[in-house]
């Protein structure tokens, strides 16, 4: 009687779970984003002088606080702001995910390669391009030639196209991966940060998302992280999968082992507590000797 009841529960919650299924955001990562939002803005930035929203303010920052012990690149404004979230139609177009939501048109700024069309048409995976309804992708750095254009180039410090990223979003409460898959550019009024693909965006928001509705609250942390290791490649990530859920569940591996790296800051504090009780232990072995 009891395994009937437990059974028929989890088909109920089974059916009521949404379609993209979102990952408890695991504690180092949670004390991660709080620590980050906490101090308020970072202290060491990589660039700084964007936009999350075209009104303003242009505080926000690629940040370097924690790019040598924890290996990740992220945005952050003042006052605990993180970045909002945009949305990114560019790439292919069609395919069965395809629900008109980022149709040419509906996107201001429609362009129609992502920035590393390059590299995923190299991977003979199957696809010429990265599509905004399937591929969870994550826009970061900044091009652009016109006079005074802020821009950041997150290859100079060592993040990879099309390397496994980590998205927060939902004020903290949900995580998902995506790769980093375009650039922002210098076609619009100023330049911004704070973007992803459709699927992406939906995955963390709901299907209000289109290519001219957006999330605007500035709470979403976007985690790169540098070096070869984060890069999924040809064969590490379903680049053919019809929808986002395939797609993502295929790097969520990456992504976990990117994400257990996150040593949170009370675990160092920890760390050094307990370091310094082992020194003071030993001195004092040697002391009694
Ligand atoms: C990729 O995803 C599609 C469905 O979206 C599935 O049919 C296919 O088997 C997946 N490929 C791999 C290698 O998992």
């Amino acid at each position: 009687m009891r395994t009937l009841a437990l059974l028929i529960a989890s088909l109920i919650s089974g059916a009521l779970l949404p379609a993209a299924d979102a990952k408890e955001v695991p504690q180092n990562l949670r004390d991660f984003y709080n620590a980050v939002r906490k101090k308020g803005s970072c202290s060491n930035q990589l660039a700084t002088g964007f936009y999350a929203t075209d009104t303003g303010p242009n505080t926000f920052s690629y940040c370097s606080d924690h790019l040598s012990t924890q290996n990740v690149i992220y945005i952050q404004g003042k006052k605990g702001a993180l970045a909002d979230m945009d949305i990114d139609c560019d790439g292919a177009q069609g395919g069965p995910a395809d629900d008109g939501r980022c149709s040419i048109g509906r996107s201001p700024d429609y362009q129609g390669t992502t920035a590393f069309q390059d590299v995923v048409a190299s991977y003979a995976a199957g696809i010429k391009d990265l599509n905004s309804y399937v591929h969870p992708y994550v826009v970061f750095g900044n091009t652009g030639s016109r006079k005074g254009w802020r821009t950041f180039d997150p290859t100079r410090y060592g993040v990879r196209p099309l390397s496994v990223m980590a998205v927060v979003c939902d004020g903290g409460d949900k995580l998902f991966y995506g790769v980093w898959g375009d650039t922002n550019g210098d076609d619009g009024d100023f330049p911004m940060v704070g973007e992803v693909s459709l699927a992406l965006a939906t995955a963390c928001n709901g299907d209000g998302m289109t290519g001219d509705n957006g999330y605007s609250r500035t709470d979403v942390l976007y985690l790169a992280f540098v070096g070869d290791e984060a890069v999924p490649g040809a064969k590490g990530a379903n680049w053919t999968a019809v929808g986002f859920d395939d797609f993502e569940r295929s790097i969520e591996g990456l992504g976990d082992k990117l994400v257990e790296g996150i040593v949170s800051a009370a675990a160092r504090a920890d760390a050094v507590r307990w370091g310094l009780v082992w020194l003071a232990a030993l001195l004092a072995g040697f002391w009694a000797l």
